[in-house]
């Protein structure tokens, strides 16, 4: 018998763990930001040393927090825009099942210290097996659900996902490849492995996959979630369905190849750093025809900003999108990578990407759906949706201006040299003008880390008033 209902149960599961593993990465970031401005702040326990803390934050923020809201909203709106129940629902359940061991894995082994020591991927390898397991689950979920489909065509969110989904395979396979201790003899440490690559052609291929996660993960995957969920808050089509093709193609040929920016200045050939510059110069084009997009789908709907604090996260994290996607290719200048790379510049860089884009946009997105996932019209309250909204905003910019200011002068300071060649400031002198704009991102994080606390409190109080859905009835219109 066909299906005649969505499957909502791992979309809620998936929706509610993402609320959960924000707060709890963003207060590991607090932890971060506190721990730069007192360093006691560890006691003295090395589980939670600095060098411990700051890959459970990224691991957190972006695999779990983000990761989370993206099986969520893939597993939602594939079934909504292809008007049916999704594919092997056993292997979906085992998803939310196995990416959350994952997480849980990695929450317990990064604090111990056990790390490959590859950045975004630092995992050992009987995790990142599972992982690949839970991905490859994945795939023939979102997939086999593509291919039942009853509408015609493949709406463009799927695209986003389609492609989000195969690149984070394929980066995850090649960066991981690795050679465990245990088949050199070390069977003490049986968990450990070396990289299968070596010297340059390690960190190449690195930068290749964590250059790739962030423009997949953090980017590709969440433009799906944008293309459905803006027009579906401002009640309005896309501006251009054409735009947002010719988006999806030279958004996903283009950062392929601008992994490089990572190594400017390297042992990596100078070509191949000259290959990353030009390549993420031309990024900017796509990335802005897609905010352009996002932004113009607002066209006649503008006058719902005044009151939707909903539409106000998803816009403005179309406009951090848009700052950030400026901001990248600028840096990916060599001149200008001379003196932002290794500064508080980058971090600004990241976190107006992190926090503006990826962040606010799954939090307006997560406003729209959770209700739906409990029987609701809508949250419990708008007014404190309206309160974070203005609490993560302010945050997002306290955090990146203090960094951006901070970055500039860190990198002038120690470039600055007296006439006899000595350097003008100590390594103290350029620590201690950073503190004040330290305090600022740590006021920035907490106001941010507030306002999830709200989130968590409405979702709660929409939950208690609600009833659980775990199946929708599937429109006979074909309409998502
Ligand atoms: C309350 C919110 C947050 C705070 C206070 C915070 C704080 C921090 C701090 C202090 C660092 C270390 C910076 C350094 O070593 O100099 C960091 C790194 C990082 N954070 Fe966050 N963070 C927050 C949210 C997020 C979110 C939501 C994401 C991603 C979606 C994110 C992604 C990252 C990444 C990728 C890095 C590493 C950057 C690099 O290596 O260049 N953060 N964060
Ligand atoms: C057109 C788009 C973009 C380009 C060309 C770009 C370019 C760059 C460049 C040149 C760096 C500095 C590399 C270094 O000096 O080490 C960088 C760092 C980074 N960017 Fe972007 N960026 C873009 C968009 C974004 C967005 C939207 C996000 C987040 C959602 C993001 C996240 C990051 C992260 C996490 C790092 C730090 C990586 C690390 O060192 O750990 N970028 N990006």
């Amino acid at each position: 018998m066909e299906a005649t209902t969505y499957n909502y149960k791992v979309v809620r599961q998936f929706a509610i763990m993402t609320v959960v593993w924000g707060i709890v990465g963003m207060l590991v970031g607090v932890i971060l930001a506190s721990q730069l401005i007192w360093p006691d702040l560890t006691f003295g326990i090395e589980w939670l040393s600095y060098g411990r803390l700051r890959p459970l934050h990224t691991n957190a923020v972006i695999f779990a927090f983000g990761g989370s809201a993206m099986f969520a909203v893939s597993y939602y709106i594939v079934q909504r825009t292809c008007q049916v129940r999704l594919w092997a629902e056993k292997l979906a359940a085992f998803t939310f099942w196995g990416w959350t061991a994952v997480i849980v894995l990695a929450a317990i082994t990064l604090p111990m210290g056990i790390t490959s020591s590859k950045e975004y991927a630092e995992l050992e390898w009987p995790i990142d097996l599972l992982i690949a397991v839970v991905w490859v689950s994945y795939a023939l979920v979102f997939f086999g659900t593509i291919v039942k489909r009853k509408t015609k065509h493949i709406y463009v969110s799927n695209w986003f996902f389609g492609a989000y989904i195969l690149v984070i395979a394929l980066l995850h396979i090649v960066n991981s490849a690795e050679l465990p201790w245990i088949l050199g003899g070390h069977a003490s440490a049986w968990y450990k492995s070396y990289s299968a690559y070596a010297g340059v052609q390690d960190a190449m291929v690195q930068w290749w996959y964590g250059h790739n996660a962030v423009g997949f993960f953090l980017t590709t995957a969440f433009l799906g979630m944008m293309y459905y969920f803006i027009p579906k808050q401002a009640g309005r089509p896309i501006y251009s369905y054409r735009l947002s093709v010719v988006h999806f193609w030279s958004l996903n040929f283009i950062y392929m190849w601008a992994g490089p920016h990572h190594l400017q200045y390297t042992a990596l050939p100078d070509w191949a750093q000259s290959l990353g510059m030009v390549f993420s110069l031309m990024l900017l084009a796509p990335s802005w025809g897609g905010m352009m997009n996002g932004i113009m789908t607002l066209s006649g709907a503008w006058h719902k900003l005044r009151t939707d604090p909903i539409l106000k996260f998803m816009v403005t994290a179309l406009s951090f999108y848009g700052m950030s996607t400026f901001e990248g290719p600028m840096m990916s200048i060599k001149t200008v990578n001379a003196l932002s790379h290794y500064t508080e510049w980058t971090i600004g860089h990241v976190h107006s990407g992190a926090l503006g884009w990826v962040a606010m946009i799954t939090i307006g997105s997560m406003y729209y759906l959770i209700p739906r996932l409990f029987g609701r019209e809508s949250m419990y309250s708008t007014k404190l949706i309206e309160w974070h909204f203005w609490l993560s905003t302010i945050g997002v910019v306290l955090y990146i201006a203090s960094m951006w200011i901070a970055g500039v002068a860190q990198g002038l300071m120690w470039r600055a040299a007296n006439p006899d060649g000595t350097l003008t400031y100590s390594f103290a002198q350029v620590l201690t003008t950073m503190h004040p704009f330290y305090m600022i991102r740590l006021g920035g994080g907490l106001l941010f880390l507030t306002g999830m606390l709200m989130m968590a409190y409405n979702v709660l109080k929409t939950v208690g008033a609600g009833r659980v859905v775990n199946d929708a009835p599937i429109p006979q219109a074909v309409h998502a």
